[in-house]
């Protein structure tokens, strides 16, 4: 296929991305045909994932505009993603005008796409970084230019740390973060949880095609409640994304991820 003038040139057009599959299921356009044809496989199985994604989405606004309405000024999106469908920096402007948010995340699209649209934002800056190497982001120039990490901040690691195996040591940077923020400080984290149900044969292959592509570390309810650990959890807990703070009747589907969001004390 063609490359799209907003695609970057180090990006791989024919490897599907978790960035581009995730922005596929909400409905938005910058993904390519091996995205969308990922995504249509796992659709075609488990259509409920679509809901997922929004549910995520909205579990993300809303513990936004929560925490700005808390009083946090400044958050650090990890993993952010590509901006879709509301994102982030609006969430929070629309409680605090005076909020300032950082964007990080390793795919070359989500990065360039955040960029152009906060290229007029002054009070918004986006790294490209692996968070992996949370040390790298910790020091980054670019963060401090726009953060304070002496006074609190919402550190967001949402729909992210299934993307970091047990292997890379996801508890160690996540306490490493905690760590590093000031008292006072939040943590939101959302994360794809073992299935309840035993999945049918077709959910399966297209399970392990999608995981072949990027894995994903599937966590148990008390291995994400371990991430919030020496953190104090804000109502409701550790919720399906659809029922945290939920206005309306949203509806949550199977559970298949957990989110919540705990303060530093
Ligand atoms: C499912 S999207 C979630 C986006 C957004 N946080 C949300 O919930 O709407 C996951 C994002 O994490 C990014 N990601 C995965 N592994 C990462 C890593 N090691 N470092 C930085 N970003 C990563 C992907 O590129 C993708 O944009």
């Amino acid at each position: 296929m063609d490359r799209p003038a907003w695609a970057p040139p180090e990006v791989d057009l024919d490897r599907p991305s978790p960035a581009r599959i995730y922005d596929y299921m909400l409905g938005g356009l910058h993904n390519f045909a091996v995205d969308r044809q990922m995504a249509e496989q796992v659709i075609a199985v488990a259509p409920e994932v679509r809901l997922a994604a929004h549910a995520n989405r909205g579990f993300l606004r809303r513990a936004v505009e929560h925490l700005a309405g808390a009083g946090v000024r400044q958050f650090l999106d990890l993993g952010s993603g590509i901006p879709t469908v509301g994102n982030v920096h609006e969430a929070a402007h629309r409680v605090a005008p005076d909020a300032r948010v950082v964007y990080v995340d390793v795919d070359p699209v989500a990065v360039a796409h955040s960029r152009a649209i906060v290229a007029e934002e002054e009070q918004v800056t986006v790294i490209q970084a692996d968070i992996r190497d949370i040390d790298r982001v910790l020091d980054a120039p670019e963060l401090h230019a726009q953060l304070d990490l002496k006074e609190p901040v919402a550190v967001l690691l949402v729909g992210v740390l299934h993307f970091i195996p047990d292997s890379d040591a996801p508890a160690a940077m996540v306490a490493r973060l905690v760590d590093t923020i000031a008292p006072g400080s939040y943590l939101a984290i959302s994360q794809v949880t073992t299935p309840p149900q035993t999945l049918t044969p077709e959910q399966q292959a297209a399970a392990e095609r999608y995981t072949k592509a990027n894995p994903v570390a599937m966590r148990t309810r008390d291995e994400i409640a371990g991430f919030f650990a020496g953190l104090e959890m804000i109502d409701p807990g550790l919720v399906d994304p659809a029922r945290w703070r939920a206005e309306d009747d949203e509806v949550g589907g199977m559970v298949s991820s957990f989110a919540g969001v705990a303060r530093k004390p």
